[in-house]
């Protein structure tokens, strides 16, 4: 079709410029009448496409309608048919009927021309023909000023007498544009039935309007129309206007319902001429609709009339337009005939069309009689009444608009509220009456986000379904300053993007550029790669690295780890040194004539009087080691001397332990500390690597590629032949001139093995193996592992660091809004607050115990065992109790058996007695009395325990 109205536009186009000719070269023509009126009806010719079935049927009911009423008004009809998409075939079709209608009786030769096309080739044809010959016209094609090709270049003359109607479906979309004007729409789709002419508007409908949008046909009802919103779905639209009749709207409709593109996300605005319209929407769950439509005319009674007669069509208002039309172009044709404007001139036909004839003063103003016909008594409207302005384009059917808001429930319209109203026009506001329930209909903004979880980034609800995090907060702060709604979804291969060998994309970017996702949200890292396929926002993040994570050393504590402060075989020898000291004094006692054992006689005032048997040897060297100290020591030099030296002893091994306490308490004992790259690439006992084709492999793959690079350019320079002996002597040195630290540590890496995942990696890190395993990893990741999980620790610096930011597509405007929104939010430190919130506050961290370091005191785990030493002792003296207890029980029976016999002495039963039923401790009573008893074969030894203990 385009190309035959290219070459309609040629042919036509040069029939005009031999006009063009023909004007200026002036000449004769037109008329030379006389100036008495001639009484006669008005002729006309109508041309019509041929399958504008609508107009074909009102025009000849108008007209019939007239002949019937008025015979003297209305004579001869001529019509022509044409092709519209096709100017050649129309030009024929016109030029054949014209001049046959100018062979015919003068009186019978057509007045004006009452064109009801539509739009296109043809159109312009008819136009361009009417304009060439000068033949007054009134017409109701589509368009405005400019559209109409063929009246572009017209005279003001001619302006007078070629008039043209907008007609009601040629306004009515102009309701979008207001529509959207209002309600600050940012993208639409416009889909339009047959009902409708839109070739005209794709520029003009939404022009300076800043709303994205689509016009296009509908697709037939079912599966294709489906197909097609959902393709513009995936365009980003999500505002629908369906210009048509019942079914298109129906069919719209239900598309939208089985596709789920209802809700408050979507936008449905239904556009129709249908002034009884009535929405039968089988499959429709649950959405509203916003319908505008023709109020009811204003002159009911006169459409029920034409209607009952079968005059009008569906939609009336077009119906009615054709069929006033007709009627007021006749009355006023006549009217401008009758008052003498109008004197016919001779017209000509397109043979007799040369560049000598020339169009004449036709010096009739149509415009001016068909305003006053309109508003004079013999004409009412049917049903839109006329607008008349200055020029074409501004003629137009005048009706009012109804916008309603329907909500459909279950396929039934519940609610139907009017919510606005439109006088139709080409620049006529909207007039809304319920600005919150129509705004309420708009679509809201709604950006497919795209995301991976990463804590405390972006974390889910595994039963909720929530989203939560860091990133999710800054979305929904963003959100608060730039309204929007959003869809999050994890993407599907859970990564962030990279490129592979191919200049494939996975993971976030490749929804980004793909566009199915306007978003990418996450710890989303800016690279040079990544920025030429999609754009980024300003970061809102610090610049993270990698990093380096280790198993947290378990410092080695033992309960009993006082006694490791010295080797087994020191505390054996120290233990062999007691009991040999303790006999050695007992020895030294009972055979030194000097001992108190061997003095009694001399010592007999003494104080102190110790005698040291076995035990109390024992009891003197363990108590010498002790703050307590030995008590009296022996009388005779030789003991005091072995005291001594045992003192001595004692001395130096307390004095070293303690020394030796106090360090191995406090001192770790740790390997020499990896504490950065640098280290861990100097040894080999710790194995490490990131995980496999993660950002981090990719780090070291690079640095390890380049390095390589580096090399061959320096093997190239230094084999260079072309270089002198000279020059090649100062490049030759003995050691590599660049680094390889990453080469071999990619090497090493291999060599261990690349982790898989994550979960891999913490289980080798966490694995007690001989060889410990360090993991390198995006530095965010290490701090929240090490934040929430006490076993793990960072070390060393992040290399490497780059910042993240929210990623968009590619020239996507939201760059710019986002970047508003979130330096808006630096300033006010929010992004901090943030951090501070996941971070420092995040309810997950761990209070981890604090490695011991020198600062520390001495945990209980490594001083426990003295605690220990304390229970067992008391529970030991608890046992030698009751021991002592029940053995002096048993000694007074066995005793008192042995007094009965040697003796009469009545030592009462009753004594012990009372003792089995009244526990208490045993009374030193009876004791002294027994043992001043006893004390003749004991030798006194009583007293002296009692005294020491
Ligand atoms: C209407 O259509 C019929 C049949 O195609 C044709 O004969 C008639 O002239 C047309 N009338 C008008 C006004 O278009
Ligand atoms: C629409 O939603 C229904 C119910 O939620 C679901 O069964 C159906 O698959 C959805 N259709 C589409 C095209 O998503
Ligand atoms: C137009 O007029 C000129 C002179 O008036 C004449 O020579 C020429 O033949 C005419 N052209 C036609 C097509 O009649
Ligand atoms: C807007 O729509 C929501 C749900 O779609 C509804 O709950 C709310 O009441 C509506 N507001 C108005 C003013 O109609
Ligand atoms: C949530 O679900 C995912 C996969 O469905 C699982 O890997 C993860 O461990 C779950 N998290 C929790 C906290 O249950």
């Amino acid at each position: 079709m385009p190309s035959s109205l290219v070459w309609t536009i040629a042919v036509v186009g040069s029939f005009y410029a031999c006009l063009g000719r023909a004007q200026r070269s002036g000449g004769g023509g037109g008329s030379d009448d006389s100036s008495n009126i001639p009484v006669r009806p008005i002729n006309l010719l109508v041309i019509n496409d041929f399958d504008n079935d609508l107009a074909n049927k009102s025009v000849s009911n108008s007209l019939k309608a007239l002949k019937d009423k008025s015979p003297d008004k209305l004579g001869q009809v001529y019509v022509a048919l044409v092709n519209i998409s096709d100017g050649e075939e129309t030009i024929n079709s016109v030029c054949s009927v014209w001049k046959s209608a100018l062979r015919s009786n003068p009186d019978e030769i057509p007045d004006f021309v009452l064109d009801v096309t539509t739009f296109g080739a043809g159109a312009e044809t008819v136009n361009r023909f009417t304009a060439l010959l000068g033949i007054p016209t009134v017409s109701a094609q589509f368009g405005q000023e400019g559209d109409l090709l063929g009246w572009r270049e017209i005279t003001e003359e001619q302006k007078q007498y070629l008039i043209q109607v907008m007609n009601p479906a040629d306004l009515m979309p102009q309701v979008i544009r207001q529509q959207c004007l209002e309600f600050n729409i940012s993208n639409a789709a416009i889909l339009f039935d047959d009902n409708f002419v839109m070739d005209h508007k794709y520029k003009s409908l939404l022009l300076n309007v800043p709303t994205r949008h689509v016009i296009v046909p509908t697709r037939e009802a079912g599966e294709p129309l489906q197909q097609q919103i959902s393709r513009l779905r995936d365009l980003d639209i999500v505002n629908f206007f369906v210009l048509g009749d019942e079914a298109t709207i129906a069919a719209a409709l239900s598309a939208a319902s089985k596709l789920n593109f209802t809700g408050h996300k979507y936008g449905w605005f239904g556009i129709s001429l249908v002034q009884e319209f009535s929405l039968r929407c089988e499959d429709c769950s649950s959405m509203s609709l916003m319908l505008f439509k023709p109020k009811q005319s204003q002159n009911q009674q006169q459409l029920n009339e034409l209607m009952s007669k079968g005059l009008l069509q569906i939609p009336l208002i077009m119906s009615a337009f054709y069929y006033d039309l007709t009627k007021l172009a006749v009355l006023a044709m006549k009217s401008a005939l009758d008052a003498g404007e109008w004197r016919r001139p001779r017209f000509v036909d397109c043979d007799e069309f040369n560049e000598n004839v020339t169009v004449a003063m036709r010096n009739v103003d149509l415009r001016r009689r068909l305003r006053q016909v309109s508003s004079g008594s013999g004409f009412s409207p049917t049903y839109a009444a006329f607008h008349w302005g200055n020029k074409n384009g501004e003629n137009h059917a005048k009706f009012d608009v109804d916008v309603k808001l329907w909500i459909v429930k279950d396929s039934k319209v519940v609610n139907e509220d009017q919510v606005a109203f439109w006088e139709a026009g080409i620049d006529n506001k909207l007039k809304v009456e319920k600005a919150s329930m129509a705004a309420n209909h708009t679509a809201v903004t709604s950006y497919r986000v795209v995301t991976v979880i990463k804590p405390p980034f972006v974390m889910r609800d595994n039963q909720t379904g929530n989203w939560s995090g860091y990133c999710i907060d800054l979305l929904n702060q963003i959100r608060d300053l730039v309204q929007f709604e959003y869809e999050i979804r994890e993407v599907e291969d859970k990564e962030y993007g990279n490129m592979d060998e191919a200049g494939n994309w996975n993971g976030m970017v490749r929804e980004l550029k793909d566009k199915k996702a306007d978003i990418g949200l996450g710890a989303l890292a800016v690279m040079a790669e990544r920025e030429n396929v999609i754009d980024y926002t300003v970061p809102y993040y610090d610049l993270v690295g990698i990093s380096i994570m280790r198993r947290k050393p378990k410092a080695a504590t033992s309960l009993f780890q006082f006694l490791t402060v010295l080797e087994t075989d020191v505390w054996l020898c120290i233990l062999g040194a007691y009991f040999f000291t303790s006999l050695l004094m007992w020895v030294f006692d009972k055979f030194s004539p000097y001992s108190y054992q061997n003095n009694r006689e001399k010592y007999k005032d003494d104080e102190e009087k110790r005698e040291f048997t076995l035990k109390e040897c024992l009891w003197f060297c363990m108590t010498s080691l002790t703050p307590q100290g030995g008590g009296e020591a022996p009388k005779n030099l030789s003991g005091r001397l072995v005291a001594a030296t045992w003192w001595l002893f004692g001395f130096i091994i307390i004095a070293s332990y303690t020394a030796n306490l106090a360090a191995f308490l406090t001192v770790s004992r740790l390997d020499a500390p990896v504490e950065s790259l640098e280290d861990l690439s100097k040894q080999y006992k710790i194995q490490y690597a990131p995980i496999i084709n993660s950002s981090e492999y990719r780090y070291f793959e690079r640095m390890a590629a380049i390095e390589n690079r580096f090399y061959e350019i320096w093997k190239d320079m230094s084999l260079n032949d072309s270089l002198s002996d000279v020059e090649r002597a100062k490049l030759a040195v003995w050691d590599f001139p660049v680094s390889d630290k990453y080469t071999k540590m990619f090497q090493t890496m291999k060599d261990t093995g690349f982790p898989k995942n994550l979960d891999e990696a913490l289980e080798r890190v966490r694995a007690e193996d001989k060889t410990e395993f360090a993991f390198i990893g995006d530095a965010t990741d290490i701090k929240y592992l090490v934040m929430t999980n006490c076993e793990f620790m960072q070390v060393g610096d992040e290399f490497s660091r780059k910042p993240y930011a929210i990623a968009v597509q590619q020239g996507s405007p939201l760059k710019d809004q986002f970047n508003n929104a979130i330096l808006m939010m630096l300033n006010k430190r929010k992004l901090e607050a943030l951090k501070d919130q996941w971070w420092n506050k995040n309810p997950l961290k761990q209070q981890c115990d604090k490695a011991d370091d020198q600062s520390d005191g001495i945990s209980i785990q490594n001083i426990g065992g003295v605690f220990i030493v304390i229970f067992v002792g008391i529970g030991l003296a608890c046992v030698t109790l009751i021991f002592e207890y029940y053995y002096y029980r048993y000694r007074p029976q066995a005793r008192q058996r042995h007094q009965d016999r040697s003796s009469k002495t009545k030592l009462a039963p009753g004594v012990t007695k009372p003792m089995k039923f009244n526990l208490r401790p045993a009374p030193t009573q009876s004791f002294e009395q027994t043992g001043t008893g006893t004390s003749g074969g004991g030798g006194g030894g009583g007293v002296g325990h009692r005294s020491r203990y």
